[in-house]
């Protein structure tokens, strides 16, 4: 987009290691049972393709739908569902596979609801985390980097839609960005 640059913070060999990483982990924490693997859309489509081929055990893939954010970056503060889970839970371990944990409204709200499906386990995966910024405590089990507060893009993450192609993880820097 004309008057923003990108800084470039996480490279896709970075981004690739670490996942691999985090694979590894998630597949020794979970021996047994039926883990569902549960994208939340659209920012962590690209996260979840790589780690779900990172686990190696049986699993299931699904997906969510959700928008927190209006087209920019401040929080509206409203979650919304916009497309629910297609498999059933109950008696599942479920993985949350999220691109960045921010406040922690839009976790905060989407646990809430799957609990009350009566899954075995929820937990969350995010490639990124900025807890500077959280409003509400959430425990995230699996974080791929811990980052500043500041507002990233790449590998998923978009700013008004655009970016989410990006290999690496970039801070976005431009006019309106604080
Ligand atoms: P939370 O409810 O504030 O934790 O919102 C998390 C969601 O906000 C993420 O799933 C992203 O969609 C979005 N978000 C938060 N920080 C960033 C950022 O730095 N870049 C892009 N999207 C972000
Ligand atoms: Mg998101």
């Amino acid at each position: 987009m004309p008057g923003y640059t990108l800084r470039p913070l996480f490279s896709a060999q970075q981004i690739q290691k670490r996942v691999q990483e985090m694979g590894v982990q998630i597949a020794a924490d979970y021996p047994d049972g039926s883990l569902h693997l549960v994208c939340i859309l659209k920012g962590a489509c690209f996260f979840l393709s790589d780690l779900a081929r990172a686990i190696e055990r049986d699993l299931v893939i699904d997906f969510m739908g959700i928008s927190s954010y209006g087209r920019g970056q401040t929080s509206s503060g409203a979650v919304k569902l916009t497309k629910d889970l297609d498999l059933a839970v109950e008696g599942a371990d479920l993985l949350l596979v999220e691109d960045i944990v921010d406040t922690g409204v839009t976790l905060t709200y989407l646990i809430n609801v799957l609990q009350q499906r009566k899954p075995r386990s929820v937990r969350i995966a995010a490639l990124l985390d900025k807890p500077d910024r959280r409003m509400r405590p959430v425990k995230v089990t699996y974080v791929g980097f811990q980052i500043p507060d500041e507002f990233v893009v790449g590998y998923g993450l978009d700013y008004a839609e655009q970016y989410r192609n990006l290999k690496d993880v970039c801070v976005l820097e431009g006019p309106q960005v604080a």
